[in-house]
């Protein structure tokens, strides 16, 4: 199998979180959160690159901090991050154009560096369903009842039976990526996750089931929840 290159948006502002430090930065059992992610796709065998994206003011700071401090060897280099998640998807992918990428096929990963509780005991089959149709994303059902709500009027109720909570790592073949987030641009479309880029598009996105224990990290109670979490498994 073709190895994995990562991309990891970790320009988030953190605005959910409050306090100075970005959330990326702030330690869970003593290590920051974004050391905890790329942990996971260092130690992994079949992740061969890792390409962190982080806000362009923080570049020496996760050099430092995080790279040197922790001697990530697998990170190509650290690429700036844009005003939105899409946006630093999309400097992500510059920066694989710019480094000579042209393999089509090439399994690219997008992983939040905000969720750094991964299991990447997954990473082998979300990697062979990605080789055989071409993207896949790690997803959970949904537990809640969803509403679709307006001026806090709901408008809505869809089947819980159909609803999915889409997580990440997505990843997807790199010819087919690069296409949907060009032809997002052109139109315009800007989503909260990869996937939603290739949907609009008709290209097939399976699913393979995660776990609930692959949270973001976004709001301060999350900090505990992960705390105990790695307690756990740790
Ligand atoms: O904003 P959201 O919670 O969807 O962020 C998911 C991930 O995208 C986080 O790891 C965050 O740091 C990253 N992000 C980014 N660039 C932005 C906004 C968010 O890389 N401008």
């Amino acid at each position: 199998m073709i190895k994995a290159t990562v991309l990891i948006p970790a320009a988030g502002t953190g605005r959910r979180m409050g306090g100075s430090v970005r959330k990326q930065y702030l330690e869970l059992c003593g290590k920051p959160i974004l050391a905890h992610t790329l942990t996971l796709f260092e130690d992994h065998p079949l992740i061969e690159n890792i390409y962190p994206i982080v806000s362009s003011d923080d570049i020496s700071y996760c050099q430092e901090q995080i790279i040197d401090r922790y001697g990530f060897s697998k990170v190509q280099r650290i690429i700036a991050g844009g005003a939105d998640r899409q946006a630093s998807v999309r400097n992500g992918l510059d920066a694989l154009a710019k480094d000579g990428f042209n393999q089509p096929q090439r399994p690219i990963l997008i992983h939040d560096g905000a969720r750094p509780l991964f299991d990447s005991q997954r990473l082998s089959a979300l990697l062979e369903i990605i080789d055989k149709i071409g993207a896949c994303i790690i997803g959970v059902p949904a537990k809640d009842t969803i509403k679709d709500v307006e001026n806090n009027k709901i408008i809505g109720s869809p089947d819980r039976n159909r609803l999915w909570q889409a997580q990440t790592p997505q990843g997807f073949q790199y010819q087919l990526i690069r296409n949907a987030f060009d032809q997002a641009d052109a139109d315009g479309f800007v989503a909260t996750d990869d996937a939603s880029l290739l949907e609009r598009l008709g290209c097939p996105v399976q699913v393979l089931e995660g776990d609930y224990r692959n949270i973001k990290v976004t709001t301060p109670e999350d900090i505990l929840i992960a705390e105990a979490l790695f307690g756990g498994s740790t």
